[in-house]
């Protein structure tokens, strides 16, 4: 049986990045067929739309995509495509598995993170607005219904994936309502799963803690803002944005894409690593019950990684991307 899976390149180093991981999926012999569809800036100059109408359909008759990075044109008064996907389909939980890898140096070597962020409210709502010139307000979002939607996902992923321990990080001295209506979700949930160990700390104490000794945390869950800027962190921690996967999920539908953007500084040269998207990837197979290709491909990643011979240049290596897909293939 074949699966089809929606497929958005992407803007930047998106098209090298998902030609890549399109490469090595269909080397691992996943048993799947891609409807690709355009969004951000090259569908923009191509229908006038950042987000056509034919690809937030194409994800729900599919049910699943990989999306590379997306540019939201500036100025043109459109909100960001990639808010745009995830508030259309109600991909409510931010997914972001962070991870040592085998070969990749940073200063700690045991960090297995998972970050969970809330991806529909808060500042990303979008409700800005310039009371006079000079004066902006800027309405941060945040419903008991959304906070208990997320903690609830969050309680079951960890349950299912056998994780210990659930670090709920906001600003409530600041943020007294809506950053407090958040943690008092969390706290409601967590009292139906007195097995697993919870505890909150103020978001900016959390940075810092990060940076001191990630090995204490083990699952985060953050509202939109503070889980977009701690998930970079969080990928500097094991390698940078080049080698984080992440996944959007609701209840109905789930898009696969990296944490990274599309890299206007190295498009076009080759040279991205593709590794985020493949990973998001695997994690897509997996999602999808395709376990066996799945860890074939992880297999082969730890395998070139562990060698060393062919890291893209963000890892310290010379390799190019086709060379270091190449070399993923071999190993499959
Ligand atoms: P970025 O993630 O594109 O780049 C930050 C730095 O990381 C750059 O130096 C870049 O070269 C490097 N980098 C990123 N991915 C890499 C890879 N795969 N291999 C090697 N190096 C990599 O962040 P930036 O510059 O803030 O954003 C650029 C554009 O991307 C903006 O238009 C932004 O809106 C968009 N963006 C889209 C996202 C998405 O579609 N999910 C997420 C973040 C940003």
């Amino acid at each position: 049986m074949k699966y089809t899976v929606t497929l958005i390149p992407g803007d930047g180093i998106g098209p090298e990045v998902t030609g890549a991981t399109r490469q090595v999926i269909e080397a691992a012999g996943a048993p799947i067929e891609w409807e690709v569809v355009h969004a951000g800036q090259r569908a923009f100059e191509e229908t006038g739309i950042p987000v056509p109408g034919a690809v937030l359909s194409s994800i729900r008759r599919n049910r699943v995509a990989l999306k590379g990075p997306l540019a939201t044109p500036k100025g043109k008064g459109f909100r960001s495509a990639n808010v745009t996907i995830r508030q259309e389909l109600q991909l409510y939980t931010g997914l972001r598995p962070v991870r040592s890898l085998p070969g990749v140096k940073t200063p700690y070597s045991n960090v297995d993170l998972v970050v969970l962020r809330e991806n529909t409210e808060d500042l990303y709502a979008g409700i800005e607005h310039e009371v006079k010139p000079g004066h902006v307000i800027s309405l941060k979002v945040s419903t008991r219904h959304a906070g208990e939607r997320i903690a609830k996902w969050a309680f079951e992923y960890m349950r299912w994936r056998g994780r210990r321990k659930i670090s709920c990080c906001a600003k409530p001295a600041v943020s007294p309502l809506a950053d407090g209506a958040f943690l008092d979700a969390f706290a409601t949930i967590g009292e139906d799963y007195p097995f697993i160990q919870q505890d909150t700390l103020p978001v900016d104490n959390l940075a810092m803690e990060l940076a001191m000794d990630p090995t204490r945390f083990d699952v985060l869950l953050l509202q939109n803002l503070y889980g977009d800027i701690l998930s970079d962190l969080c990928a500097g921690l094991v390698g940078g944005l080049g080698v984080v996967p992440g996944a959007n999920i609701g209840d109905t539908t789930a898009v696969f894409e990296a944490v990274h953007g599309t890299a206007p500084d190295i498009q076009g040269k080759g040279i991205a690593n593709p590794l985020a998207v493949l990973l998001s990837g695997v994690m897509m197979l997996e999602f999808m019950g395709e376990k066996k290709v799945a860890d074939r491909i992880e297999r082969a990643v730890w395998d070139v990684l562990s060698e060393g011979k062919h890291l893209t240049g963000d890892l310290g290596g010379t390799a190019n991307t086709a060379e270091f897909t190449a070399a993923l293939i071999d190993k499959l």
